[in-house]
């Protein structure tokens, strides 16, 4: 029952895995169990996102400069390799934005000083000054994801206006002006923006500076009032999302509470739940279940305040690299990262989030893609695998996260199912039927021999 929009996450459980990989030789049964009646959750139909990041080629950290010409200002929109591999997902939702966001000014016309790119200079926040989107640019940004058939999630810079306060926080209300224009000229020229998001990682204790929940919620109406009255004709209207920082319960509760129950459409949270990248660890933290496992009570949180609030607001995944500052060469750009990865995106889909964005599509060492060669790195992969996976085998999201608590070497039986062409002989099965039928009473077992079942490829 995968209705049009929407993919059931079905109730799976693990009976037994007894799995034996010898490449070559017949493999032995796989099984699972998985109990059809129950849905727990339900993504969207444009679940997985990517990122473009605002940073410029000398961003570096701990001695390597690993973006390039990966940055908003200077990505090659020409590349086809670019164009065929954001087209692929059709529709890829892209959020742009980043550290640098808060330090955006827009070309429009009321910006009263010239529009300069992001200069070097470590005593700044964040190492660089103040940078600007010269319309030009954004005309052709918009040519390229019209092209490409991307969903577009603007990141919008939240700090103009803002002034001290005694409390260490940043206050006063946001100065809208030059973000309005952007919307404006935006519709005016009418590129289709699915959603205004406002602010980088102020939320909570805020990362670089931090504004209090309740200026942020006058905000976020602010920015509510802007987008629908200049889209006050047309019936789709972009969506507001806030605040793309840190998931702090105090300071998210009390947003949810002042801008509910519909004045903020979507509750944008990050993750690098694995520390720095510099860290010599992460690939035993990516392989360890405690570790991985470490977030659901991030989730579960979430969504018990988005439930008990009595909001329409959903939750995203605004912005996850899981490493910060710009991943790990080799690890986080590499096969190793796919357990980290798909084990996010099924452990957040499992708690209603409704749209996951990696960082990134692009830049760092944590791209989808390569940021000098454009080629797919593994993540890339395994997103595309999920995605046709997702109407096929939609219960393989579910398992992975319930596989992976058992012993590692379970992990593999949901592998199979997401790298279809790793093992030898094809260890991915569909179930035939009744995936995430809530009418079906019956488990289903997963078995090599069961004629429910058929090979993927
Ligand atoms: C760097 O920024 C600091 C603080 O804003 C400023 O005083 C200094 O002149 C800047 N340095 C350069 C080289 O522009
Ligand atoms: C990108 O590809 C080049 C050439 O294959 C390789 O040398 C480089 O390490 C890759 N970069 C990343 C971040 O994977
Ligand atoms: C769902 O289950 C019911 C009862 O077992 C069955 O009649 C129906 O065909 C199933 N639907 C799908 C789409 O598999």
């Amino acid at each position: 029952m995968a209705a049009a929009g929407l993919r059931l996450l079905g109730a799976v459980w693990l009976l037994a895995a007894l799995l034996l990989l010898r490449p070559g030789a017949a493999a032995s049964a796989a099984v699972a169990a998985v109990d059809g009646r129950r849905a727990i959750a339900a993504t969207g139909e444009d679940f997985v996102c990517a990122t473009l990041d605002w940073w410029p080629p000398d961003k570096c950290d701990y001695g390597t400069c690993a973006w390039g010409r990966a940055g908003l200002l200077n990505l090659d929109l020409s590349n086809k390799v670019l164009l065929n591999a954001v087209r692929a997902f059709s529709p890829l939702k892209l959020r742009l934005g980043g550290s640098l966001q808060d330090k955006v000014l827009y070309g429009t016309a009321d910006l009263r000083q010239p529009c300069t790119p992001f200069v070097k200079n470590e005593s700044e926040m964040f190492g660089f000054t103040q940078g600007c989107l010269p319309l030009r640019r954004w005309d052709e940004l918009n040519a390229f994801f019209q092209k490409s058939g991307a969903k577009i999630v603007f990141g919008l810079n939240a700090m103009k206006g803002r002034v001290p306060l005694p409390d260490g926080s940043m206050g006063g209300p946001w100065d809208y002006t030059n973000a309005a224009s952007l919307i404006q000229y935006t519709a005016y020229k009418g590129y289709h923006i699915h959603g205004w998001e406002l602010g980088n990682e102020l939320s909570g204790k805020g990362v670089g500076a931090r504004i209090g929940a309740d200026q942020y919620a006058a905000d976020v109406i602010a920015l509510k009032t802007i987008v629908d009255d200049i889209h006050r004709s047309t019936p789709s209207k972009p969506l507001v999302l806030a605040p793309g920082g840190f998931f702090d319960p105090d300071w998210f509760t009390e947003l949810i509470v002042k801008t509910k129950p519909n004045l903020l459409n979507v509750m944008t949270h990050h993750i690098y739940n694995l520390g720095p990248g510099r860290d010599t660890n992460l690939i035993e933290k990516i392989l360890n279940p405690s570790v991985l496992d470490g977030m659901v009570s991030i989730f579960s949180n979430l969504q018990g305040i988005l439930k008990s609030t009595g909001t329409s607001t959903v939750a995203w995944v605004g912005e996850a690299g899981g490493a910060y500052n710009s991943g790990h060469h080799l690890v986080t750009d590499a096969f190793v990262f796919s357990f980290w990865f798909l084990d996010q995106l099924g452990m957040s889909a499992k708690y209603d989030t409704k749209s996951y964005c990696r960082q990134s599509l692009i830049g760092g060492n944590y791209g989808l893609l390569n940021t000098t060669t454009f080629q797919p790195n593994p993540d890339y992969y395994s997103l595309d695998a999920l995605k046709k996976l997702q109407s096929i085998c939609p219960i393989c999201i579910e398992l992975s996260q319930q596989i992976k608590t058992q012993h590692l070497l379970h992990v593999q039986i949901f592998f199979p199912c997401f790298f279809p062409w790793t093992f030898s002989p094809l260890q991915c099965f569909t179930v035939a039927s009744p995936h995430g039928n809530q009418s079906s009473s019956n488990n289903i077992q997963w078995h090599q021999q069961d004629p429910r079942l058929r090979p993927l490829r």
